[in-house]
């Protein structure tokens, strides 16, 4: 499917020079929306995933049918304060200044084959925290899937030794 033609792209948002790729344009398709989940839920299956993991907030979009269509567990990655119980964190570097993910400890078991997903792919930030949090619990990347993907920028640099799958790149 031509999944590009149903993401709108916004200039100078939320900051100029900045092109933002929406997705919720997408969303809004059901059969479109479910058909994007189908591919990369079967290329997690062909993984042998036994979970599925993915940072708030629209990685929670994607991760979550993966998983419910897959009968596999989900686990949210998040913000500091908003996971109840004892967790792992990492802190990286963005833009302007550091950010850090958590994981609920005990999220993960050793060896567990884990999709790490996400909506896009840019500067590879967020989905590096997310690796390194999945390693930390001593889970296996079995791959990585994101709706979109901006190649050019060091985020597919940072994923050159997993599996991964786009569905759009730009
Ligand atoms: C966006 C997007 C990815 C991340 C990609 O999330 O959903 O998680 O940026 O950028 P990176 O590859 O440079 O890390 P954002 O931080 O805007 O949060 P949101 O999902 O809550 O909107
Ligand atoms: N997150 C980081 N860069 C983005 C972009 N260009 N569009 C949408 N979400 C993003």
């Amino acid at each position: 499917m031509d999944y590009k033609k149903y993401i709108m792209s916004v200039m100078d948002f939320p900051t100029t020079g900045i092109n933002f790729r929406d997705i919720t344009s997408l969303l809004e398709e059901g059969p479109v929306y479910q058909s994007a989940i189908n591919e990369l839920a079967a290329f997690a299956k062909s993984k042998n995933a036994e979970v599925v993991v993915g940072p708030e907030a629209r990685g929670f979009v994607i991760g979550g049918p993966i998983a419910y269509s897959l009968g596999i567990g989900f686990v949210p990655v998040r913000k500091p304060g908003k996971l109840p119980r004892e967790v792992e964190t990492v802190s990286y570097e963005k833009e302007y200044g550091i950010d850090t993910l958590c994981i609920h400890k005990d999220s993960i078991k050793p060896g567990q084959r884990v999709i790490i997903t996400d909506d896009l792919l840019a500067t590879g930030g967020t989905i590096e925290a997310t690796i390194n949090l999945v390693k930390q619990l001593g889970g296996v990347v079995a791959g990585v899937v994101f709706l979109i993907e901006l190649t050019g920028l060091k985020g597919s640099e940072i994923l050159k030794d997993y599996d991964v799958l786009s569905l759009i790149k730009y």
